[in-house]
């Protein structure tokens, strides 16, 4: 009964909501909460390194002393003061804007979907990197735009490339919509877009009337503190940067944002009310708290100290272990190392030897729209320590040699 009435449902729905697949690094979500399971899957940061004593006080203080404002409704684009903050975190690479163009929203991931939802109709094409962000892939296809990718080297997107895809979608007569980057430490490859390649491939999206839309929730997990300038700072009248305080701080509040070109900053809002009414305003004092009373520069610098031991580890044991013909990428910050195996070895059926060997990854076809990716894999070293990310690439080495 439960079933007949399940099914006529799936059968009434919008088709759309074809598009809404389950994330594949949420699939592998329970497996890596088996015990004795490692997991190179999950993208978090490690929170341990934050103050939480500090942090309770902050909550409990922003309660105690504005809790008539913290638990009530709030403006739709975000509170004025963190408005006002944002762009201070934003000037470290090199944005200047005013607080009224900043959209707060719940996670830079609903920052993708406003931007999403106000430019893509159906059989729209986003231009993104191969590989690319599974969760940005999830919301274009929720909005069944197509997804058209351009190949990355060690130096990020090759522009020469990005501008023969826009030429040929052009000529089969295509809607390019925007193009989605994710520029620094890239999810999932770790790599970084090359301080000359910015200008190029800024230069080609405003030659050839392509947005961009600059996602960068890792920028300033820098390894050794060098920043480079976003390419929002480049040309602001045509890129749009989602930030996020969930790599920078913790992801549990749900705080981002997205700075738009002025022209669509009143639509994005009324999207974004549409959404959610307004962003939490609980969240979003204890983010100001944090920023205005705690050294968050500190902080940063922290949580990136633990990053880089953990990705040489990472890189240390790739180089002991892995079969010959393998390589991976050599992050200088954020969270991933990419890993591609020799031609013919299908990360999927990896997958189910590491598990029964005590690992869990993400395998490279998730990152992909077309089916690509299927010799790679991502390896997250952001939050396991490095004896069991040691072990874990071992028991991962293992299983490709099995397979
Ligand atoms: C590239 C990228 N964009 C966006 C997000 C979403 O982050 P949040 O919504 O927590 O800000 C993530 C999370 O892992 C990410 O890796």
């Amino acid at each position: 009964m439960t079933l007949t009435t399940e099914l006529s449902h799936t059968g009434r729905m919008a088709k759309r909501a074809a598009g809404f697949q389950p994330s594949p690094v949420r699939a592998v979500f329970d497996v890596s909460m088996q015990p004795g399971m490692i997991s190179l899957a999950g993208g978090n940061p490690y929170l341990p390194v934050l103050p939480m004593e500090r942090i309770a006080a902050m909550a409990s203080d922003v309660v105690a002393r504005r809790g008539l404002e913290a638990l009530q409704y709030g403006s739709g684009a975000g509170t004025e003061e963190l408005q006002a903050l944002i762009c201070q975190v934003m000037e470290l690479e090199g944005i200047n804007t005013s607080p009224e163009n900043v959209q707060v929203t719940a996670g830079s991931q609903m920052a993708l979907e406003l931007v999403t939802k106000l430019f893509c109709d159906p059989g729209d094409v986003v231009i993104a990197e191969g590989p690319t962000y599974v969760g940005a892939l999830g919301v274009f296809e929720g909005f069944q735009a197509e997804v058209a990718h351009v190949a990355m080297d060690n130096d990020g997107v090759d522009p020469d490339r990005l501008q023969d895809v826009i030429s040929g979608l052009k000529a089969a007569g295509k809607a390019i919509k925007f193009f989605y980057t994710v520029p620094n430490f890239n999810n999932p490859s770790g790599i970084s877009l090359s301080l000359g390649r910015r200008q190029r491939v800024v230069d080609i999206c405003r030659a050839e009337g392509v947005l961009i839309v600059e996602d960068n929730p890792y920028g300033l997990l820098s390894f050794d503190g060098t920043l480079k300038p976003a390419m929002h700072s480049l040309d602001p009248d045509n890129v749009f940067y989602l930030g996020s305080f969930s790599k920078i701080f913790a992801p549990g509040l749900r705080v981002g944002w997205v700075v738009a070109p002025r022209e669509v900053r009143g639509r994005l809002q009324i999207a974004s009310e549409a959404t959610t009414i307004c962003p939490s305003v609980l969240s979003q004092l204890v983010v100001e708290q944090y920023i205005s009373s705690f050294d968050w520069r500190d902080q940063i610098a922290a949580y990136s100290a633990v990053y880089a031991s953990r990705c040489k580890a990472t890189l240390d044991a790739l180089a002991a272990y892995m079969p010959e013909g393998t390589q991976w990428t050599s992050p200088s910050g954020g969270f991933f190392t990419w890993v591609t195996l020799p031609e013919g070895i299908d990360t999927d059926q990896v997958l189910a030897a590491a598990i029964e060997a005590g690992v869990v990854f993400v395998p490279g076809s998730a990152f992909y729209a077309d089916g690509g990716g299927s010799n790679q894999l991502r390896i997250a070293f952001s939050y396991a320590p490095e004896d069991q990310l040691t072990e874990g690439v071992k028991r991962l080495a293992e299983a490709i040699r099995r397979v």
